[in-house]
């Protein structure tokens, strides 16, 4: 899945207009799905609910449990967004792939979560090129399920629509990165991960909450906005949130002045960067990167 580019400007598909969102679904049609695509998916489910534990924070645990997810079987998409809707009123909508950028937005918008319906190939189980249902929906969903993470969701994708009018996606897009795909929160209990990308790889899940060569930075709005990220391997830096009320009063004020001073002040951050007025909570080895190079 290290090669997941979210609706990132170089997304070949364009950005599209907002109100072409239902060219792009589909129905899930869950009859479809073969014998063998259920074992997949049950392969990935029994190895990774055992990494996740003591490594997810606990409200993506919490929205796992009240999914209800069958551990045999690919979810139903319809019937996992009768519970969500109840909860944050999200539901989970079938798509092909990555589809472009401000129907992508528009979706989110309406609290509409884009997953992918189909399964890697069982000798694809640790690498994928386009996000599938296991890591759409055993990445993404189970947080929808969560109020704050629901509301900071559907802000993100209003938020979408107005960035591509500054022209500033790529920017917003390294949050949604650093954040919904990478997250790790700092909880009681120790780092903790949020971020679908994180969750949904076994490799990833340890090296992002134990291993010493990642950097771990204090969440920063505009320094993430700066930053660019990895879609190869294993992140260089995660940045680290202390609670979804903090994520959601940070993003919600309006970006407009700080797209502004983004654009003026052009700095941009490699990967592995550690920046002037970061709040270094580890500063990595980077030892991972330098062994592969
Ligand atoms: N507050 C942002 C804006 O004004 C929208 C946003 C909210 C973006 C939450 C991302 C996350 O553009
Ligand atoms: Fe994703």
């Amino acid at each position: 899945m290290k090669a997941e580019v979210v609706q990132e400007t170089g997304n070949p598909t364009g950005h599209g207009r907002p109100e072409d969102w239902p060219k792009y679904i589909k129905d899930q049609d869950w009859s479809k799905y073969t014998s063998e695509e259920h074992d997949v998916w049950k392969t990935l489910f029994a190895r990774q609910s055992k990494i996740v534990k003591g490594r997810a924070c606990q409200e993506y645990l919490d929205g796992v449990a009240a999914l209800e997810m069958d551990q045999n079987q690919i979810p139903n998409f319809n019937e996992a967004s009768k519970i969500l809707k109840a909860k944050t009123g999200w539901e989970v909508v079938a798509v092909e792939g990555l589809i472009p950028d401000l129907p992508f937005f528009q979706l989110l918008a309406e609290r509409k979560f884009p997953a992918g319906d189909f399964i890697r190939k069982p000798d694809q189980l640790d690498y994928i090129q386009e996000p599938d249902v296991f890591h759409d929906f055993f990445g993404h969903v189970p947080l929808l399920a969560n109020p704050v993470f629901a509301d900071y969701m559907e802000a993100y994708g209003k938020g979408g629509l107005k960035a591509c009018q500054h022209g500033t996606i790529t920017n917003l897009a390294r949050l949604y990165w650093y954040t919904v795909e990478f997250g790790l929160i700092k909880q009681d209990d120790g780092m903790r991960i949020y971020g679908a990308g994180i969750l949904s790889s076994p490799g990833e899940t340890k090296f992002a909450v134990e291993s010493d060569s990642p950097n771990r930075i204090g969440f920063d709005l505009k320094r993430i906005m700066q930053t660019n990220y990895r879609v190869d391997d294993f992140q260089q830096s995660y940045f680290v949130i202390d609670s979804f009320d903090q994520l959601f009063k940070e993003t919600y004020a309006d970006f407009s002045k700080l797209y502004e001073e983004i654009k003026a002040d052009k700095t941009e951050y490699a990967p592995e960067d550690i920046a002037e007025g970061d709040t270094v909570l580890t500063r990595g080895s980077q030892e991972y990167t330098q062994s592969k190079a």
